[in-house]
């Protein structure tokens, strides 16, 4: 027991050896080619949460959904100056500094305040545009909140990682209720789950404009003026491309573009984006939700299996030390992977494997939940294996088979009969679970409703047209287990 204690020791200390100071490195970054690997690259990566209209959202467009806004015109301005092509990567708010700093993404633009603690890790361009803060609330409170201090023990929500979210915090007594998506906060207004939303004034004006229930009132935060203020962000480091966006920026005020034209063609999108909401109208993205669902869920049930079955052996191997050791490191990591949450695994294979190969999301999550779902098979199919009479094995090697005929050939088609029913339960807990690839960005079924919700402004009918698809991807799966559990049982 002590032994192994020490092994679980060791795997932790290296885990955070390797991770620790791969930070830094990053940050030692010495020579400044920012500048010429953009342009080399072609591609300028936008990253951006898209549930803050009138800077960024998302908006039907010919049928299409798309992501619009004055951020995306100022993105693609800045693109076209560089000489290179702009392409927008959508996620939660909260996760674009770390998406920047792993190389997920090579800008920011997403209303963020260029405030001095995210200063000292990211590097910004000059304001593009000054903002303030505001308050959503429910108009039939309209008489009942003035201000931030009309709150006391109320509840004010705001989107986490931002600046309004630490205004809630430390300049009001309300409870302040953080979610990662700003139209789930609306959602939760009008449910009257919160009394109040912050955010900056377009926005709050933007949300306001397209629903007739809901008015703004003034915040009266005390606020910096960088923390009311817009600004590119980009890597630590990157002088040469901070410079060069300067000049855009630069002329994009002095031009005083935003008002007279970024913020007027935002204000179009919003219009139109009320048009249409029946969920029949959005069967496209489902249907693509359902797509990508499928692929990482057959994807991984197929890796595991494999990965499942090299641990299941490595965990039964003994006799020689090597043997011993490769036992060992297998039972480590069924234990590493069982006793850690698949949501971290799989942030875990996007950023921080991010560091040394570049993997797109989709390849990240498959990796992630194949990873994962290769512990607990290994689980299922060393608890087969040990089922299958030891009568079987000794009579495959009296007959002269060796070991791994005996285990290809006698134990482990016995084995796979009897783990048949545990291994269709994996892969309807995969359909299931693969749904937390959405944080990454992996464009799966929960990923479309989300896309849907703020969209349309529909918070429930989207959650119950994916609860309807789950099921029925679910229940058309273990269907189809059973007529193969019942023919197996046959012959
Ligand atoms: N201005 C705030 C900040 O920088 C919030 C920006 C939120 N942006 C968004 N696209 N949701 O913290």
């Amino acid at each position: 027991m002590k032994k192994r204690f020490g092994w679980f020791l060791a795997i932790i200390v290296a885990l955070i050896m390797t991770v620790v100071p791969l930070g830094q490195t990053q940050h030692a970054q010495a020579a400044d080619n920012s500048l010429e690997q953009i342009q080399k690259k072609g591609v300028l990566v936008m990253g951006t949460s898209p549930d803050y209209p009138p800077y960024e959202f998302q908006a039907t467009v010919n049928g299409k959904s798309k992501i619009v806004g004055m951020d995306v015109q100022i993105g693609k301005q800045v693109a076209k100056d560089l000489g290179v092509k702009l392409k927008i990567k959508s996620m939660s708010f909260d996760s674009l500094l770390v998406a920047l700093q792993t190389g997920k993404v090579d800008m920011i633009i997403s209303g963020m305040n260029p405030t001095p603690s995210r200063r000292k890790n990211v590097d910004f361009t000059h304001v593009y545009y000054q903002g303030g803060y505001d308050i959503v609330i429910n108009k039939t409170d309209k008489g009942k909140y003035k201000n931030k201090n009309s709150f006391k023990n109320g509840t004010l929500g705001a989107q986490t990682g931002t600046t309004q979210y630490n205004a809630v915090k430390n300049q009001t007594t309300a409870k302040a209720k953080g979610m990662t998506s700003q139209s789930d906060l609306i959602l939760a207004l009008q449910s009257h789950k919160v009394d109040g939303v912050a955010m900056e004034k377009p926005s709050a004006e933007a949300y306001v404009a397209n629903n007739k229930s809901l008015v703004a009132i003034p915040s009266d935060f005390n606020m910096s003026s960088s923390a009311t203020s817009s600004a590119i962000a980009f890597r630590k480091g990157s002088t040469s491309l901070v410079n060069k966006v300067n000049k855009t920026v630069d002329r994009i005020k002095k031009q005083n573009l935003v008002k007279k034209q970024y913020l007027p063609a935002a204000g179009k999108y919003l219009k139109t984006n009320t048009v249409n909401t029946s969920m029949g109208h959005y069967w496209k993205a489902f249907a693509t939700g359902i797509e990508y669902t499928l692929i990482i869920t057959v994807c991984s049930v197929f890796f595991g299996f494999i990965i499942g079955i090299l641990l299941a052996l490595a965990r039964m191997a003994k006799g020689n030390p090597l043997k011993t050791a490769i036992r060992w490191l297998a039972t480590a990591y069924v234990e590493f992977i069982r006793g850690t949450p698949m949501m971290v695994q799989v942030m875990f294979v996007y950023f921080g494997l991010g560091l040394f190969v570049n993997l797109p999301a989709l390849t990240s999550g498959i990796i992630a939940i194949s990873l994962n779902s290769g512990a607990y098979v290994a689980e299922y199919i060393r608890g087969g294996i040990n089922s299958v009479d030891v009568g079987q094995t000794e009579a495959a090697r009296s007959l002269g088979m060796s070991n791994g005929e005996t285990m290809r050939y006698v134990v482990l088609p016995q084995a796979l009969k009897n783990i048949w029913p545990s291994l269709g339960n994996e892969f309807i807990t995969l359909i299931k679970d693969s749904s937390i690839v959405s944080i990454i960005g992996v464009t799966e079924l929960i990923y479309q409703s989300n896309i849907v919700r703020s969209d349309t402004y529909r918070g429930v009918a989207p959650i119950v047209v994916i609860m309807v698809l789950y099921f029925i991807l679910t229940f058309t799966a273990s269907r189809i287990l059973n007529y193969f559990e019942r023919r197996m049982q046959h012959d």
